[in-house]
């Protein structure tokens, strides 16, 4: 393993992850660990900016939690904790808040998204601060790199720019990291608005392939995603959003290039196509969804691996935020 620090976040906003959660970026959260010093959290308070209903929140954040076991991640090798475990969040957030621009927090695209469908006077400043806290998430780890979807791209850009400045106000004292991105499989859309990201936020889940779904469920949406005109399986995203979509959905999952599978599929039709992409999507789910739901029967045993776990991140959190304080100037209790 690497010095090299990964650290990630996965809101628990609803009652499964989908496929572009997956592929976007818990796929890359597994490989990491072997490689990386590796920080994964559910980020418990970012979904408080959803005013989600207490029960639902506990339960999701339990199934978060066995879903991200269930996909791979060990806590032998990485340290997997929930983010309101670690008040440290809290306290940094607050640092990088009044280190930020009025104007600067206003420039993100999914604050202004959100403020231009709900209204500015409905909005919660929450979301407005949203991106404050998840700098304080990646910068009070130190780390290098940061595995995320396309979507996230401008909070990485936040986050680099707040370090940066406090680094250059009050001495080095934070990592700047990057953004860990993939050029394929970074931005999973959605299967019947295939020019839309694949979004828990969607007003309809028929183009929404759950992790947790039933094969059933998940074979039915695949088989009746939206197409394209003409008749070649090919990559284009541009003419034929739908099939290179589904395309990259099968290459990640089945580790086969895209050639190799249009290739294979040349002179077929959509659907065959179809039928074989369910067939990958729903061999590479039903054990995940298996093994999901066996883990969710021991709460007591996620319990201990999310102890160890807020106790190893407050470790690293503890010293960071100690070194803040300390530069910005607040004095040490006696
Ligand atoms: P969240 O919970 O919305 O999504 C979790 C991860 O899934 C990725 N993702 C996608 N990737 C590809 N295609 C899609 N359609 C798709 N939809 C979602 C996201 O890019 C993300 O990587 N703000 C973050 C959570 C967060 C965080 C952090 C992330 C809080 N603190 C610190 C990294 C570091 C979010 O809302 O992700």
């Amino acid at each position: 393993m690497s010095n090299s620090r990964v650290l990630s976040g996965i809101q628990p906003t609803s009652g499964s992850f989908h496929l572009g959660n997956y592929l976007g970026a818990v796929k890359q959260w597994v490989e990491l660990q072997d490689s990386h010093d590796a920080f994964y959290c559910v980020v418990d308070l970012h979904a408080l900016t959803s005013a989600p209903d207490p029960k639902e929140l506990r339960k999701n954040t339990l199934t978060s939690v066995a879903q991200l076991l269930a996909l791979g991640l060990d806590p032998e090798r990485c340290t997997l904790f929930v983010q309101s475990h670690v008040v440290e969040h809290n306290q940094l957030a607050w640092v990088m808040e009044c280190m930020t621009g009025f104007g600067e927090a206003s420039r993100m695209t999914q604050f202004k998204d959100k403020s231009v469908k709900t209204g500015t006077d409905r909005i919660g400043v929450g979301v407005f601060t949203y991106p404050m806290l998840m700098a304080a998430d990646i910068l009070l780890y130190q780390a290098n790199q940061v595995p995320v979807g396309e979507d996230q791209r401008q909070h990485i850009e936040l986050t680099r720019d707040l370090a940066g400045r406090f680094n250059h106000q009050y001495g080095k004292t934070f990592i700047i990291p990057e953004g860990f991105i993939l050029k394929e499989g970074a931005k999973i859309y959605d299967l019947q608005d295939p020019t839309s990201k694949m979004s828990k936020s969607a007003e309809s889940l028929s183009g929404l392939i759950e992790i947790l779904d039933t094969p059933a469920a998940n074979t039915k949406k695949i088989k009746s995603a939206v197409t394209d005109t003409g008749r070649e399986i090919t990559f284009d995203a541009q003419n034929k959003p739908g099939i290179s979509n589904l395309l990259t959905i099968f290459s990640a999952l089945s580790g086969r290039s895209v050639a190799e599978i249009e290739n294979e599929f040349a002179g077929k039709g959509y659907g065959d196509f179809k039928a074989a992409v369910a067939e990958v999507v729903v061999e590479y789910l039903t054990p995940v969804r298996e093994k999901t739901l066996e883990l969710l029967d021991d709460p007591t045993h996620l319990g201990q691996i999310l102890s160890r776990g807020a106790e190893k991140a407050q470790a690293v959190a503890g010293k960071t935020v100690r070194d803040v304080y300390d530069r910005i100037g607040l004095i040490p209790r006696g």
